[in-house]
């Protein structure tokens, strides 16, 4: 792997860093010179259409960032990415994400270290579907011979926020009556909470875990084997013979990961088992078999859909010109306010409360994934990195953190994600509610712009001292993402839309976006932990005086 281009040392940096030093944002006047600013800096993704004109930038700036990806090498990147190389080196494996949303009978077929990726692709998804299907038809059924009412997936990070935050955004697709539940804190009251009220008999467990070693996702695995055993033995269904056991483990539970032979060491059946491969990082998961309770839920085709969405992104990303290509144009901006501007966060505000969880599944994938310190080759980066992401749906925003938004000391770069129609068309005395909800995205991101001066407030009255507190600075810059409806393939394009702006100031900054070590010393200090909370004098003794203060209220206090 060649080395990282230091970003700091290009001529467009240098570009950049004159230009902002020199910088006076005016949104106002920006679009009052130039009438065509709204249409040149609007472009199509797929069924996206993105507004980036609201965004601090002139043309000159934008041809500065578009010559920072030139010399930074983006587009070769995407093209290593999109061929099989092994751009996670630290774990040497090739990055093959958008392989998983290949259409079946792609031409040339992808090979990869001599594996048919397609082949290897279109046959979990065939068995996935056939398996769904069974599922949702009743022709796969519980120990006692009920059809499945309820599927819980169980698993954590990639493994869950993938899957949950599609299924609540596209449960308007859920037509087989099967509900899905999602367990993945080590919190018993995660496990104790999702399967107080189901039934044994109509529930089926999935279990998914790349690795399956993740301590949280085993156990709670266990916990739902226990439930599972003691509902059943309960209800006279089955007794506490191995046989009737294995039996009902068979029946209500399946796997996903890639270490099949993990999964069969817990007691479930390889032939209930569906792989993936390691070249699919745990947040890049979500269009893999990891969507299991997915394609039960919504249905295969609902899920097919979803990857046909993210390969229409990929095929936007590989075949459209830098300066038209959305997700590195995004990325771009993205590393203009981290870098020239110290932004620190980044907030991703979804106008439809259908993607209540898209925010925090972002955060792992750009968090988990640019939150480095060090590049590909183990060289300290050389400027800032991965910025915080967060969100919640408005308006319920707009009645929490907006004011920071607007009137705080800090620049705060937003994304609105809006949809022109609505899962559920209501109306209160005549009014669409939903138009009523689009109204309050158009006003934020038109009171984020242009703000209100002073003289405005004064014209309306308001003197002294509260001139101030009205007034709004405006040049707080947000880009809009709008959709006709959020069905599966726009939502596949928005998640894919995610995955390649992460990857563009991954690059930029020349991190390795597809490993996550930060995690693994928690992991391990857990696990040395664990003994002395249960009171293992030794392990007590090899703690460090904080957390000894700790174990000891923790001691005194439990009951
Ligand atoms: O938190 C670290 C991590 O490895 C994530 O990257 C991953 O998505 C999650 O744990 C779950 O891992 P697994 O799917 O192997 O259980």
């Amino acid at each position: 792997m060649n080395a990282p281009v230091d970003p700091t040392r290009t001529a467009a940096w240098s570009e950049l860093t004159t230009l902002r030093d020199s910088f006076s944002p005016d949104l106002r006047g920006w679009f009052a010179a130039d009438p065509g600013r709204a249409e040149r800096l609007s472009l199509p993704l797929a069924d996206l259409h993105v507004d980036l004109s609201k965004n601090l930038v002139t043309d000159e700036v934008l041809a500065a960032l578009l010559r920072l990806a030139e010399q930074t090498g983006v587009a070769e990147r995407f093209q290593a990415m999109l061929s099989g190389s092994h751009l996670n080196t630290s774990e040497d494996r090739a990055v093959l994400h958008t392989a998983l949303r290949r259409p079946a009978g792609a031409s040339p077929a992808l090979v990869v270290d001599g594996q048919d990726v397609d082949a290897d692709v279109q046959s979990v998804l065939d068995a996935l579907s056939a398996f769904a299907d069974r599922v949702r038809s009743g022709d796969w059924l519980g120990v006692t011979g009920k059809k499945v009412t309820h599927v819980v997936n169980i698993g954590i990070g990639g493994s869950d926020l993938g899957p949950v935050m599609v299924y609540e955004a596209l449960k308007p697709y859920a037509d087989a009556g099967i509900h899905a539940l999602f367990v993945s804190n080590i919190d018993p009251t995660d496990l104790a909470q999702k399967t107080a009220g189901l039934d044994p008999e109509t529930t089926l467990f999935i279990v998914a875990s790349k690795t399956f070693t993740t301590l949280e996702t085993l156990t709670n695995a266990r916990l739902a084997r226990d439930w599972l055993w003691q509902g059943l033995a309960a209800a006279g269904a089955i007794d506490d013979s191995d046989e009737a056991r294995t039996d009902a483990v068979a029946h209500h539970f399946v796997a996903v990961s890639t270490a099949l032979d993990k999964v069969a060491a817990f007691g479930i059946d390889p032939a209930n088992a569906f792989g993936f491969w390691d070249w699919v990082g745990g947040r890049y998961s979500v269009d893999s078999a990891i969507g299991l309770s997915l394609a039960i839920a919504l249905g295969p085709d609902v899920f097919r859909d979803l990857l046909a969405g993210f390969h229409a992104v990929d095929e936007h990303v590989r075949t459209t010109e830098l300066s038209r290509n959305v997700p590195v144009l995004m990325g771009l901006l993205n590393v203009w306010y981290n870098n020239f501007f110290g932004a620190q966060s980044h907030a991703v505000l979804p106008y439809a409360q259908q993607l209540s969880r898209f925010p925090a599944y972002l955060q792992q994938l750009t968090m988990e994934s640019n939150g480095k310190s060090v590049r590909w080759d183990g060289s300290p980066v050389t400027t800032d990195t991965g910025e915080v992401f967060w969100g919640e749906p408005g308006t319920n925003g707009q009645h929490a953190f907006y004011q920071l938004i607007h009137q705080g000391t800090r620049l705060i770069p937003a994304d609105f994600i809006a949809f022109v129609n609505p899962a559920y068309p209501l109306t209160d005395g005549g009014q669409d509610v939903h138009a009523l909800f689009l109204a309050n995205f158009l006003a934020q991101t038109k009171a984020l712009a242009f703000g209100k001066t002073a003289e405005e407030v004064e014209a309306e009255g308001t003197t002294g001292a509260l001139v101030a507190a009205r007034t709004f600075p405006g040049n707080r810059p947000t880009t809009s993402i709008f959709a006709s409806a959020l069905t599966p393939q726009v939502l596949g394009q928005l998640i894919a839309l995610y995955e390649h702006v992460t990857f563009t100031q991954g690059t930029i900054w020349g991190i390795n976006s597809f490993d996550q070590w930060g995690v693994e010393l928690g992991k391990q200090l857990a696990m040395q932990i664990a003994p002395a909370i249960e009171g293992d004098a030794d392990a007590v003794a090899a703690q460090d005086p904080s957390t000894q203060a700790l174990l000891e209220y923790y001691a005194a206090n439990r009951k």
